[in-house]
């Protein structure tokens, strides 16, 4: 019988047989970053709900509808984080590493994000990113930086159908031309009452409203690239030649605006083929004034944050297997209580000794005990009962040939480590 109860709606138990793919899947994410001097970080999974309202945007998605928030006794409302950007931006102004160290402070993470969404296949209301951030730095080389280590990332898991979607969004000069220009032609559509008010408060992002009532009046909108300053022009452009230097493939899409409104200049988007709907598994960008938004000083940043719950989709699309963890090389059969104690010291000492090993436990008879072994994947299985006690002896059994011969007890651990390596 199951229990009453089951993981909530928009989550999902990991359990060990995905379990080795997502903890594979989360290493190689982060492994490009380590090589490249990003610091590990961790920070809270809740936070003021301001810091997201102000963060990430009162007029976005994310914190008008998906936020989970937690109510408390005191004055202070509290929210799970629904992204980490906010939160690594935060941290590092309260401790003071912009000051303390070199400029950008490059930091990564890896956890657990929420966000109050329909829930569907790639889409939960609990998920797991890896993320960095390059906080303080103004520099085509570290937008290029980023984008090439999610590329590598990807790439070292062997995925090869996914596409990386480049825009500038502008800076605070260029900008707010196009926002005005764009609104005006806005103005003159026939529009839903929600989109009209989206168009007053974030013009860009009715740009990405796929609906086809919409996107069919959206033919012959200003385009932001036609209003870029020259500043922002020869940034991107330098972006752009460093991702073709690195052999980094991308394509230039004006309609990539991002679901959170910090972004400026340089924003991507890693979408991979075989996810369907939910297709984005990574995405990013620049956010030169996210941290005067908060409260803190000039702090021109960027970064990026990889789904890994979508990152192991998009294997399973393409087919891909990584290699599981080593499984349990020995497993102990003891038959009766004077061999269970014996044999249970025999594994705390293998253990010790680097192997892996496991024993069965409760009253299993032999037949049922050595299923378990048979089950456990183990190589070798150890039987002992009282006559081979007696003569200090174990049965090393080989799983898979079948073939069984005496081991002195006290020559088992080097008989097993000469046998394993
Ligand atoms: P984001 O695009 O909202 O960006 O999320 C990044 C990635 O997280 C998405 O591409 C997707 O793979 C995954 N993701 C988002 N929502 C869900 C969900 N409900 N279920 C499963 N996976 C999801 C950010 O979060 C920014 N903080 C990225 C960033 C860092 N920008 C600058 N620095």
């Amino acid at each position: 019988m199951s229990s009453s109860f089951q993981a909530p709606r928009g989550t999902y138990d990991i359990l060990p047989a995905t379990a080795a793919t997502v903890l594979a899947v989360r290493e190689a994410l982060a492994a490009p970053l380590r090589r490249a001097g990003y610091g590990y970080i961790e920070t809270p999974v809740f936070e003021d709900v301001k810091l997201f309202s102000r963060g990430v945007g009162e007029s976005t998605d994310i914190v008008s509808k998906e936020m989970f928030t937690l109510t408390r006794r005191s004055d202070e409302d509290l929210a799970l984080r629904p992204e980490g950007t906010a939160s690594v931006l935060r941290a590092t102004l309260e401790a003071n590493l912009h000051r303390i160290g070199n400029l950008p402070v490059k930091l990564w993470y890896s956890g657990s994000q929420y966000r109050y969404e329909k829930p569907q296949k790639g889409r939960y209301r609990q998920f797991w990113q890896v993320g960095a951030e390059a906080i303080g730095a103004e520099d085509p080389a570290l937008d290029a930086e980023l984008v090439i280590l999610a590329h590598d990332a990807y790439r070292s898991l062997g995925l090869r159908d996914f596409r990386i979607l480049l825009n500038s969004l502008g800076d605070k000069t260029c900008r707010p031309v196009y926002r005005a220009a764009l609104q005006e032609f806005l103005g003159g559509l026939d529009l839903d009452e929600e989109t009209v008010r989206r168009a007053a408060i974030n013009p860009l992002r009715v740009l990405d409203d796929k609906r086809p009532e919409v996107a069919k009046q959206l033919v012959g909108a200003p385009r932001l690239r036609d209003y870029l300053c020259e500043d922002c022009k020869a940034y991107h452009e330098r972006v752009r030649e460093l991702l073709t230097a690195a052999g980094v493939g991308f394509e230039d899409d004006d309609k990539l605006v991002r679901g959170l409104d910090y972004y400026t200049r340089t924003t991507f988007e890693f979408v991979h083929d075989g996810l369907g709907a939910q297709s984005a598994v990574g995405g990013g960008g620049r956010y030169d004034g996210l941290s005067e938004m908060i409260g803190g000083p000039a702090l021109p940043s960027v970064g990026w944050a990889l789904g890994v719950d979508r990152t192991v989709l998009a294997l399973e699309a393409e087919g891909i297997e990584l290699p599981g963890p080593a499984g349990t090389d020995v497993f102990a059969v003891p038959l009766g209580d004077e061999a269970r104690r014996v044999l249970f010291g025999a594994v705390t000492e293998l253990r010790r000794e680097g192997l892996s090993a496991d024993i069965v436990y409760g009253p299993k008879g032999l037949k049922a005990a050595m299923k378990a072994a048979d089950r456990s994947g183990a190589r070798y299985a150890v039987v002992a009962g009282e006559r081979d006690l007696a003569e200090n002896l174990v049965q090393l059994k080989d799983l898979t040939s079948g073939d069984q011969t005496p081991v002195a007890l006290d020559a088992l651990v080097t008989t097993l480590k000469e046998k394993l390596k």
